[in-house]
């Protein structure tokens, strides 16, 4: 037998190692992106995340509504029993894995089912009636991905459960417009009812009636869709299926007195308040826990793109980043209603209920869409002093004043990385500050500061000690004067 020299065995380990260490040194250089559908919120937007948590937090303390936090991963089935079978949401969009003891979870596609899990696991039924909460934080859903949809999204919610009241429907929807109307993008409820499960048996049989002789004029989506969820076929956005769409039967037509008055009196409540809304009788809603009220928001400017939703087909489509934001018309702002029997679906007691979730990211996008088009600037910090700093004495006692001066309200910013006066006075001037505090070398030997007032240019020196109380006295008159 021929031996292998040892120079050639060499080689060939040498050889065999280099490849085994190729994979790891090719990955070690992968860059990594956002997976598809998902994306960073950069400190740019979070001027809009701030005034969104805000106005929410101020409308739940307003109309008390209590925080609740329910965990992003949950049992899986939860979402199937809830939502339903037929629905999108269930048959394309979960994000579902086996738990490592083999429990079916999911990321939670929306939360009202998680809300009312926690309702009855809580007990809440034996607290007082009404029980209102709402929630903030992602959701997911593995849809296509384009402007305004994303894998990863976020929802504010309100929820109010134990109570079956037109007025708490319109209460409901009064927070969600007002959230709007608040963070300054007009609105408008797009409403209707889709009554009790009897009576939308019935309505469904007569709508499957219908659309089977018109089988010929709808797209492949709806021939599967007169079996599997019908109620879904009035959602089609395909031309030749809007046609067929406008001599439907329409819902109200077969609801009980009884559910049409509780609708009427929704109306009327919205009516009262002077909430535009427009009923929309093709509006079904895409999950099946809803009875009686369900409604979405729309914005109501004209500049909204009027783009189709439906139209893009799997990668096509623009990424969904933050700069692909112009919001389609079609893209409902938020959406709720009533659902009346899904704490008892899911082993509670009788408890109706009904909520709103507010699709955060198409806020920022309308709002910005907004802004861009009237040339507003969006700023919710508001700083009124500019602190400037000149030589390494300025610069450490500017940090000891700058901090005795937090908490006392006085909105101030400063930048210790900038040394010259001049580049401070220019941040200043793009903060549009109606004062600068200027400490120098000078300035830190005699305990004082110069107050210059950017308007007129004019500098006054002031003593340190009496720094706060001529701040606010100064500011007092700024604010007082607009
Ligand atoms: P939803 O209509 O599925 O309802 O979602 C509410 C809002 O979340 C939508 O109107 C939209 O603004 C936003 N949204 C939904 N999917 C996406 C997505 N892929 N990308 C970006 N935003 C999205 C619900 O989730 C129900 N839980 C609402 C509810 C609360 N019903 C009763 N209580």
């Amino acid at each position: 037998m021929k031996k292998k020299s040892p120079a050639k065995t060499n080689k060939k380990a040498l050889a065999k190692e280099k490849k085994a260490a190729a994979p790891e040194a090719k990955s070690a250089k992968k860059s990594y992106n956002v997976l598809r559908g998902m994306r960073d919120i950069l400190p740019r937007e979070d001027k809009y995340w701030r005034t969104f948590y805000r106005t929410g937090q101020h409308l739940a303390d307003f109309y008390q509504f209590n925080k609740i936090e329910t965990p992003i991963l949950e049992e899986a089935s939860l979402f199937v029993r809830s939502i339903g079978k037929g629905t999108d949401v269930i048959e394309k969009e979960m994000y579902i894995f086996e738990d490592r003891d083999g429990t079916k979870v999911c990321l939670r596609p929306e939360a009202t089912a998680s809300i009312a899990r926690a309702y009855i696991g809580n007990g809440m039924w034996n607290n007082q009636q009404p029980v209102k909460l709402w929630y903030w934080g992602p959701m997911f859903r593995h849809d296509r991905p384009q402007a305004g949809r994303y894998r990863e999204f976020f929802q504010a919610g309100f929820e109010t459960l134990g109570i079956k009241d037109p007025a708490a429907d319109a209460e409901i929807i009064l927070v969600a417009y007002s959230f709007f109307k608040d963070i300054g993008l007009p609105v408008v409820i797009h409403i209707n009812s889709i009554g009790t499960p009897a009576e939308r048996e019935r309505y469904i049989n007569e709508l499957v009636s219908y659309y089977r002789n018109k089988r010929s004029y709808l797209c492949e989506d709806c021939r599967n869709r007169i079996s599997k969820n019908p109620l879904r076929l009035l959602d089609c956005k395909e031309e030749s299926c809007q046609k067929v769409k406008e001599s439907a039967p329409q819902i109200l037509d077969w609801l009980e007195e009884d559910s049409k008055n509780y609708f009427m009196k929704v109306l009327e409540y919205l009516d009262e308040l002077n909430i535009p809304y427009i009923p929309t009788p093709s509006l079904v809603r895409g999950l099946d826990y809803y009875t009686h009220t369900v409604f979405e928001i729309y914005p109501a400017f004209d500049d909204a793109e009027p783009k189709e939703v439906s139209a893009d087909k799997e990668g096509e489509q623009k990424p969904a980043t933050s700069d692909n934001n112009s919001l389609p018309a079609q893209a409902a702002l938020g959406g709720g209603g009533r659902y009346d029997l899904l704490v008892e679906e899911l082993g509670g007691k009788p408890t109706p209920a009904c909520g709103v979730a507010l699709g955060l990211e198409r806020a920022v996008n309308a709002l910005r869409q907004q802004a861009e088009k009237n040339n507003i600037t969006v700023r919710d910090i508001k700083y009124e002093i500019f602190f400037a700093q000149l030589g390494d004495d300025a610069k450490r006692l500017a940090l000891k004043l700058i901090n005795e001066l937090r908490g006392t309200g006085i909105q101030l910013a400063f930048n210790f990385f900038k040394s010259s006066l001049k580049a401070q006075l220019e941040l200043a001037n793009n903060l549009k500050v109606p004062y600068v505090v200027i400490l120098g070398q000078k300035e830190v030997q005699d305990h004082t500061v110069i107050i210059r007032d950017m308007e007129s240019g004019v500098q006054e020196i002031i003593d340190q000690k009496k720094l706060e109380a001529t701040l606010k006295k100064k500011l007092s008159k700024v604010n007082g004067d607009k």
